[in-house]
């Protein structure tokens, strides 16, 4: 099963105006079913455009989405998706539980069918203590779990992320990555992840799509092939391998890229 067909998508915003931008050139992305895919590149590559165009949040100028085997309008109207994005996005006068409610309220799910759904997501974040806490009253990274936790609470068969772990120390940030991976296993959820870090990449990815700046292209796929992470993949020869070939990958855009686009290695 395919969970996203990108299919020759190309999206230039503000198309005629002075201030046209071509974002994303011919972009051909396919995520299996259950496959964790990360897009790494330049600042400005379009990876976030793309994982937007994913979601329906903007329309491709050519080319089409497919989620799910839908239409990517029909796939966003039956929720075939949960996203976070870098910030939280919590909302500060509800509870944790309620942040996480959010999307089944939405959905119309009974008040007790909202409850128990809700806690069982916050059980698998490791926050089930926290449920009546409000955001304000949560570090960084547990206000990032709450967002995971959401996104993942109407069992979307697809997870959307952008850089949801930018913001967080290194220590909490790995934590989130294992968490992540065991919250995707036991769910079976297929996911889209936007990181500038290598190693974050490769520690989540089955395969690492790697992109080129103005407009933004897919220049490498690069399939990790790592078992199931533990704390000693990190230490691992393969890991360092991986991280080497992706770090190539990306250093061959730097000779092709105009010199004030940074890449972030
Ligand atoms: N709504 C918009 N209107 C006009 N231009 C946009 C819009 N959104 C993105 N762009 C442009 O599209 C290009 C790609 O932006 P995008 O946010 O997708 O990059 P990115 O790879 O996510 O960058 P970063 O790593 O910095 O988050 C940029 O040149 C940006 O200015
Ligand atoms: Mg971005």
């Amino acid at each position: 099963m395919t969970a996203v067909e990108v299919s020759g998508v190309s999206k230039t915003f503000n198309k005629g105006r002075p201030d046209e931008v071509a974002a994303l050139h011919d972009i051909d992305l396919v995520v299996d079913s259950g496959q964790f895919v990360s897009l790494i590149g330049p600042s400005g590559c379009g990876k976030s455009t793309l994982l937007r165009l994913i979601a329906d949040l903007v329309p491709p100028t050519s080319g089409t989405v497919t989620v799910a085997g839908k239409p990517a309008r029909r796939a966003r109207l039956d929720q075939e998706y949960g996203i976070a994005f870098q910030q939280a996005g919590l909302f500060d006068w509800r509870t944790v539980r309620r942040n996480v409610e959010l999307p089944l309220e939405l959905r119309g799910q009974s008040r007790a069918e909202r409850k128990a759904r809700a806690e069982e997501m916050l059980a698998l974040v490791g926050l089930s203590d926290f449920a009546g806490h409000y955001p304000a009253q949560l570090s960084g990274g547990m206000q990032q779990r709450v967002a995971i936790a959401r996104a993942l609470a109407v069992h979307p068969p697809l997870l959307l992320m952008d850089e949801p772990f930018g913001a967080l120390d290194e220590m909490t940030r790995e934590r989130l990555q294992s968490e992540l991976l065991r919250v995707c296993a036991a769910t079976g959820t297929s996911t889209v992840f936007v990181t500038h870090s290598i190693p974050e990449a490769v520690f989540l990815s089955d395969l690492v799509v790697v992109m080129s700046a103005r407009p933004g292209r897919i220049t490498d796929t690069v399939k990790i092939d790592l078992g199931p992470r533990t704390d000693a993949t990190r230490q691992s020869p393969g890991f360092f391998t991986a991280i080497t070939k992706v770090r190539k990958a990306l250093r061959g855009i730097e000779t092709t890229v105009d010199e004030d686009v940074e890449v972030d290695v």
